[in-house]
């Protein structure tokens, strides 16, 4: 039995000091400092997010938003947003989309060229638009199609290349498992696996069998597990059910941008229960918005921060009427404002849970 092999028969039904041990892990030529990572969320992971929630502490590897491979050729300014990064935002991977070989492969190499240390394939997103182009979810209903894919792209550099991928394209065809082991023997330095399939959209739920059932189709090859993850426990829960590796959260680091922290502090053998204080949470409110500010300017921040309102109310203790504000707020003098009333009235919220949820598509899969 191999050393990962070993590691997943041990986790598994293991307790939870041995399920949430972050030693770090290996995915190719470079260690990640820990085991939980930051999944993509196009419109919210861009680089500001990902270094104010570095700057929280727990997190291991971030990887950017889908980048249209075609679109890195000819340096649109939306991909060179996407990709926009610095120091402190390591490490990083960048995610490229498409559908035709040739585009992705000289996507990859131009990245590589660039300086950039990890390319992810994206074989998961289940848009129309993405994969009627057959890029995304599609890659995954054509097994020697998507062995090219990866073949060529490995090929092409040196840099570890993963794959996040679904289960499959729905219910009857789940080709993860296959997919897996194809790419481990082609050389992929690590697979993700949402637990839901292309059908299934974002909803219903996650299946941490079938994860399971990737995890132990593959012999070497780091299996990150991902969908659902929203507190320290259900973490645990993804490595204890499924023998995964490691853990990507998207929605939940939305949710609470503590929770790599959180699990950090659990693995080191800390449960008691914890909550950042009231400054705590205000500076991260103004950083992050102030990072945004650095990257965008002052109209985008405004617009792009609006987003962030509806979540982070509840989590930063946000009275009601000031999360109105934030989701209308139109310059840095209204932001501050709004963060003096705040700092006067936090905690004062009568609904502790979140005003909304993330958007996700909706309507039957198919119109998406
Ligand atoms: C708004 C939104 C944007 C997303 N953008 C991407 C993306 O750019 N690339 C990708 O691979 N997955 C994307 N996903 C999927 C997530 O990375 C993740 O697989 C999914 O949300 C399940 O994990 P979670 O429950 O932890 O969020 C997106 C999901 C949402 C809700």
């Amino acid at each position: 039995m191999c050393a990962t092999q070993a590691a997943r028969g041990n986790s598994v039904g293991a307790g939870q000091d041995a399920v949430i041990e972050d030693s770090g892990i290996q995915i190719g030529n470079r260690t990640m400092p820990s085991r939980y990572f930051l999944a993509p969320l196009a419109g919210y992971t861009h680089l500001a997010f990902r270094q104010v929630v570095r700057e929280l502490g727990g997190l291991g590897l971030a990887t950017t938003d889908l980048v249209l491979a075609n679109q890195l050729k000819h340096k649109s300014r939306k991909s060179m947003e996407l990709i926009k990064t610095n120091d402190v935002d390591r490490p990083l991977s960048v995610q490229i989309y498409g559908g035709v070989i040739s585009e992705l492969v000289r996507a990859a190499k131009w990245l590589e060229d660039h300086g950039y240390e990890g390319i992810d394939l994206n074989m998961g997103c289940p848009m129309a638009k993405i994969t009627g182009n057959g890029g995304g979810a599609r890659l995954m209903c054509d097994v020697d199609n998507a062995c090219k894919t990866v073949e060529s792209v490995l090929a092409a550099v040196k840099v570890p290349v993963t794959v996040k991928m679904r289960l499959g394209w729905d219910r009857e065809h789940i080709t993860a498992p296959a997919l897996a082991r194809a790419f481990e023997e082609l050389g992929v330095a690590a697979i993700t696996i949402h637990g839901r399939t292309r059908q299934q959209g974002f909803h219903g739920n996650v299946h941490l069998d079938r994860i399971r059932d990737t995890a132990e189709a593959v012999q070497r090859v780091p299996v990150v597990g991902n969908g659902d993850v929203r507190t320290v426990d259900d973490a645990i829960n993804m490595r204890r059910v499924t023998g995964c590796d490691a853990v990507a959260i998207g929605r939940g680091a939305l949710m609470d941008p503590w929770i790599f922290a959180r699990i950090r502090r659990v693995g080191t053998g800390d449960s008691r229960a914890w909550e950042p204080s009231a400054e705590s949470q205000i500076r991260f409110l103004t950083r992050h918005f102030l990072l945004m500010l650095d990257q965008h300017g002052e109209h985008m921040s405004c617009l792009m921060f609006r987003k962030f309102a509806a979540w982070y109310g509840a989590r930063l203790g946000i009275p009601e009427d000031l999360e109105d504000c934030l989701r209308r707020f139109e310059s840095v003098q209204e932001f501050e404002a709004i963060v003096v009333q705040l700092r006067e009235r936090h905690g004062t919220r009568r609904n502790p849970r979140p005003t909304a949820e993330v958007k996700v598509p909706n309507g039957p899969v198919e119109r998406w």
